[in-house]
């Protein structure tokens, strides 16, 4: 973390006029977002509205064309080199990576490795930390996710559910300053959506800092502290969630949220 995000109270993540292309296509058209720390945003929109592709683009799995990024006061992919700017290199975005936790609608677990070897596996490779501090740190995690009873089970041997909560308590064992969550409930059975949301629910009363793309108006009621509404890559309306989804002033938000409600 830069010298300008200690003890700041500057946004822990920030983006101006962010545009991305796909070929010609243009899928993001200017984001503007503020997100400060311990702040709970949800990105909502129809599927094709550029939500993922933002996502991508905060942790560097996509390059954006125009605009800015900031995480904790770090450009996203850039660092200053004199008084310029210079692109980061492979491995330093690994590093800058490292410190955003994701966690996508599907759980890309490593297969042949138990729950808390999934989750020690990125401390100890990445960041070379000690194996015992590691595992205190991931055994602690997984009961916070509550999966104490399951560290040793491989993948294969838990509901989607669990495989999700293992995925979130493997993002949390990097000390994230940011956590980036697509759609984590969307490919889980209904009677397992809710152990998911509670961990997320539980890790934003924690004070984590977070962006949560998700159809669930339930868990963006009563989660987030803002909700952006993106479609056809813009923001269309954003605001507290008692606003936007309750009183949307934009006919593609009602539409959108009607459909959701349907
Ligand atoms: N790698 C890619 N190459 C080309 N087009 C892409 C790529 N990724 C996403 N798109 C397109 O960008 C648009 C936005 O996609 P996406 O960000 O996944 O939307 P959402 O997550 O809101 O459903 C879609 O039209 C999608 O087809
Ligand atoms: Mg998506």
């Amino acid at each position: 973390m830069s010298a300008v995000a200690d003890g700041s109270q500057e946004p822990m993540f920030q983006a101006w006029d962010v545009h991305k292309s796909f070929g010609h296509v243009e899928v993001l058209k200017g984001i503007d977002m503020s997100v400060a720390r311990g702040e709970v945003v949800c990105l909502l929109g129809p599927s094709g509205s550029g939500k993922s592709t933002f996502l991508r683009c905060i942790n560097h799995l996509e390059k954006f064309d125009r605009g800015e990024m900031w995480v904790g006061g770090d450009r996203v992919g850039y660092r200053p080199h004199g008084d310029k700017l210079k692109e980061l290199n492979e491995r330093e975005v690994a590093v800058r990576r490292s410190g955003i936790g994701m966690v996508f609608q599907g759980f890309n677990l490593f297969a042949h490795r138990t729950a808390l070897e999934n989750v020690m596996e990125g401390p100890m490779v990445v960041r070379r930390e000690k194996r015992s501090i590691v595992e205190r740190r991931a055994r602690a995690l997984l009961d916070r996710v509550g999966l104490a009873d399951r560290v040793d089970n491989y993948p294969s041997q838990l509901s989607g559910g669990q495989q999700q909560r293992v995925a979130i308590a493997r993002a949390l064992a990097m000390q994230p300053d940011l956590m980036l969550f697509d759609e984590p409930t969307s490919a889980l059975d209904p009677e397992l959506v809710g152990d998911v949301l509670a961990v997320m629910r539980q890790l934003a009363d924690d004070g984590m800092t977070m962006i949560v793309v998700t159809h669930e108006l339930g868990f963006a009621r009563e989660v987030a502290d803002r909700v952006y509404f993106m479609d056809g890559g813009v923001v269309v309306e954003s605001g507290p969630p008692a606003e936007v989804l309750e009183r949307p002033r934009e006919a593609r938000t009602q539409a959108f949220l009607s459909k959701v409600l349907a």
